[in-house]
Formats: structure tokens, sequence, C-alpha cells
């Protein structure tokens, strides 16, 4: 079976049939369907037989979600953790995944946690949770138990009190699916955590921990088992080279929500994203800081992404996009150079290079800028991709600003999608943009004349612009008459 699409062989060959990689193909023993369905586990999970029923009749559960103290993490979940729930998270080795899982674990203390670890000891789970109890100096907490605390001495025993267990978390290593059932029935939790499905495997199946039949068959009774306990169940998945969740894309299919938590390896900075949500919207985005106590959220991402200087650069342009449900401001630098080969170089950080592509020939026939000679770097600060096309904006007056040598104020913000002909086409939900923009202090927002038709305009302290076309933003450029 191939480790990565999960295409099944009858004989081993060098390369898979359905996915085109090499040396994916690994022998798997796998049981017939009916003789897996019968095994011992899956027979006490399906104990009842369900028959057709009308939707009135259906009685929902009272308690709607579990709220917790993370609020990126409930954003992303689409509002909390949703009762028999599976959630697989994702993410490269060392990005913080069983971090994230053991914080929200440690701050649900009113409910009963099962944590199995397949991957380090319980002493070394434990390490980690002392680790991230001691909260930073400077945290809130810390703060505020200072300033209430005056004296140095109540101060460490606060931090004392803080970092006691949790009464109600408890901790499993085990690997075998069956022994985690027998656990999971006598303790009762009222949530679980496995870290991570990969280690997992059960004894109806000949085959080792991690291939594809294990975890395939791993995370589909952990279905089967929330569908009917309705017990919330997080897994932590590994990620392959590629940057896919490891396991075929079967696993993505089983599961209700997939979110997938990236970051540089070497920023401190890390992204959550929902990839699938049964219960929400997708491309939602939590953003943490990963410090040496542990995870801590951004409270306002938007100044994160925007970088400090104080004299002015030219080929920097701010610009407004939505992620999910939440817009934030980003810088977008640009850099715009006599191209020292023939063939001029392009290169983006963040961007759709193939749309940078596309603007560039916009500047070119709309406005006769001569950019055919020009290397051009572009550069989204803070790490961050997008796809939000109300980016284009922003990136065609910061490519503009550069090739111009004109710096744009640092008060002014863009907003709008640019279309081939150089219109500049409306965006959706541009009254949670300008207020995002007007919060932050922007004091000139540029934006679509289309969108402008559609406002209160005395809602609004922050100076609004509307432009028609990208020709009229470029004259204005040249006269140095933006935001004036
Ligand atoms: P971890 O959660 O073990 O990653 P994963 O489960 O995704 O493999 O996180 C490990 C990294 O996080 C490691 O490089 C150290 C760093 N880290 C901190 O910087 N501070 C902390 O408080 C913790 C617990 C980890
Ligand atoms: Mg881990």
């Amino acid at each position: 079976m191939c480790q990565e699409c999960g295409t099944a062989s009858a004989k081993w060959q060098g390369r898979c049939l359905g996915c085109n990689k090499w040396n994916t193909i690994v022998e798997d023993i796998v049981l017939p369907a009916e003789k897996g369905i019968e095994n011992s586990t899956l027979s006490n999970i399906l104990e009842n037989n369900n028959v057709p029923c009308l939707l009135s009749t259906i009685e929902t559960c009272d308690k709607k979600r579990i709220k917790c103290a993370d609020k990126e993490l409930n954003r992303v979940l689409g509002g909390g953790i949703v009762y028999g729930s599976i959630v697989l998270v994702g993410g490269d080795p060392g990005i913080g995944k069983s971090t994230l899982m053991l914080q929200m674990a440690m701050s649900l203390s009113d409910l009963r946690v099962l944590y199995i670890s397949g991957e380090e000891s319980a002493r070394q789970v434990k390490l980690r949770a002392i680790r991230i109890q001691n909260k930073p100096d400077n945290s809130p907490e810390a703060m505020n138990s200072i300033l209430s605390n005056p004296s140095i001495s109540d101060k460490k025993t606060d931090t004392k009190k803080e970092s006691q267990p949790n009464d109600n978390f408890y901790i499993l290593t085990e690997t075998n699916l069956d022994k985690i059932f027998n656990h999971s029935k006598k303790i009762k939790p009222d949530i679980i955590i496995i870290d991570s499905i990969q280690t997992l495997y059960s004894s109806s199946l000949d085959s080792i921990a991690g291939s594809i039949s294990q975890v395939k068959n791993s995370a589909s009774l952990l279905m089967y088992y929330a569908k009917k306990t309705n017990i919330p169940i997080f897994l932590i998945g590994h990620i392959t080279k590629e940057g896919t969740l490891a396991g075929p894309k079967v696993l993505e299919h089983i599961v209700d929500t997939v979110l997938q938590f990236e970051g540089e390896p070497r920023l401190s900075y890390r992204i959550l994203r929902t990839t699938k949500n049964r219960f929400g919207s997708t491309s939602e985005l939590g953003i943490y800081e990963m410090h040496s106590n542990g995870l801590r959220q951004v409270e306002n991402p938007s100044e994160l992404l925007l970088s400090e200087h104080s004299n002015n650069v030219s080929g920097i342009a701010i610009g407004v996009f939505i992620e999910g449900t939440r817009p934030l401001v980003v810088e977008v630098q640009a850099l715009v150079g006599n191209a020292a080969y023939g063939n001029p170089q392009r290169s983006t950080t963040g961007f759709d290079y193939k749309r940078l592509n596309m603007l560039l020939a916009v500047l070119e026939k709309r406005l006769n800028c001569r950019l055919l000679s020009k290397d051009v770097f572009l550069n989204i600060t803070g790490g961050i991709k997008i796809d939000d096309p109300s980016l284009d904006l922003a990136v065609c007056v910061a490519i503009l600003s550069s090739y111009l040598e004109i710096d744009i104020p640092h008060t002014v913000c863009f907003c709008g999608e640019v279309g081939l002909s150089g219109e500049i086409r409306p965006v959706a939900r541009i009254d949670s943009r300008i207020s995002e923009a007007e919060k932050l202090g922007f004091q000139c927002f540029y934006m679509p004349k289309y969108n402008i038709k559609s406002l209160n305009l005395k809602k609004y302290n922050i100076s609004l612009k509307s432009y028609e076309y990208l020709g009229n933003i470029f004259s204005d450029l040249k006269c140095k008459t933006i935001a004036e």
C-alpha cells in the first residue's frame, strides 16, 4: 500500500501508480472488512442498531460547545469544541502541536481530560506542563499578581499555587487502541487528546503502527467512539516532507475538522488555520507566539504584521485583507531594481507568484511602467501567506512606489482587487476592513469606487478615498498627492 496516497497494489513496485511517487509502497496486511468490523472493540462501540428517525424528534445536546480559555482556538474551531467531534491537528515536527494541546487541556480545568501520549513519557509531559504553568514575569497574570501583592514573597507563593497539577487531568502512555478504549470507559473523560495518531495500533490488524492501514483503522474506530459517546477527540498528526498530513487523504475525510499548525521554525510566530471544518468556516486563522514557557495568543495581530520604522522608505504599502472572519492589516514590501541579467528575477514571499506576474503585466500594459527590464521582489511581512485578492492594490502601490522612488506615508491603507484592465474591483466586507484600519490609527483609506456607494460615510473618522482605475492612483503618486 502506498504510504502517501493509500493506493493498494497487488505486489511491490518502485513507483506508485496512484500518485507517481517513488519508494512509497510498503507491504501491509489488511484483514477483510467484515472481520475488522466484527472485532471486539468495534462491536463494543457500536452496540445499538440505528434505525431511521425523524429529524424533528432528534434531541440535540443542550450544552452546545466547550469554550476553551484560548480565544484563538475557539475561533479556529468555529466557536468552541463541538461535542462528539474529532479534530485533527497537523504540523511540522517541533512546531508546537503537543504544547498547544497540553495548554488547551490544562486550561479546561473543570473538565476531565484524558491525554494519551504515545511519543513522550508521562514524566516528560509533566515537565512540559510545569514549564507552561510558570507564567512569565511580564504576562498580564503575573503583572496582576505583582500589582495586587507588592511583596515578593507573596508572588512566589502565587506561582507555586498556579503550578499545581489539574486534578481532572489524566495522562496515559499507551499505544494500543483496545486498551485505550478500556481505560477511557473507566475514566469517563470529557475530552480525549491523542498524541499522535501515527503511534496508535489496533491488535486486530497485523501491520505495524504508523502504517496506512493502522492509521486509517485507528482513526475510524476513534470516530465511531467519538460519535457514540459524544466525547470530543483531538488527534495530533504528523506531516510529510511535502507539508501534507501524513497518512492518506482518507484521514482528512474521516475527521470533522482539520487544523494546520504552521510557522517558520526560526521565527516565534505560529499560525493555526483550518483547512476543513464541518462546524464552522474554513480559512479561519489563529496567531500565537512561542515563548520559553509555552504558546501565547497574539491579541492584536495587525500590530505584529506591521513593521516599525520611523522614516519613510519607498516600496512599502499597507493593505487590509480578510482571513476567515477577521480583517488583518499587513505591510507589503516591494523592491524594483535594474536586472543584472537578461532574465529579470521575480520573487515573492507570502504572495502568489502567478498573481504577482499578472499584476506586473497590468502595470506594464495599462500604466506604461517599464518593468520588463526590472527585478521585482515582493515580501509580505510577518511570515504570513495571503491569497485574498483585496491585497492587489497594496501590492501594486508598493511596486509603483519602489519603481518611482516615492515613499507612501505610513498613515495610508489600501484595499482593492485589481482587474486585468487596470480597474479597481470591489471587495467583500469593506465595512470591517475600514473599521480595522481606523482602529489601528490610519488616517486615509484607499478603496474601490464601487464599494463606497454602500457605506454610511458619517460613521467613519478615517478619510476614505475611492478610485475606479489604478491609473488615477498612479498619477496621484507621480504628483505626490497621495494622502495629502
Ligand atoms: P512541541 O509541542 O513538542 O512540538 P510538536 O509536538 O509539534 O512536535 O514543541 C516543541 C518546540 O517548542 C521545541 O522546539 C521547543 C519549543 N517550546 C518552547 O519554545 N517553549 C515551550 O514552553 C515549549 C513547551 C516548547
Ligand atoms: Mg509532539
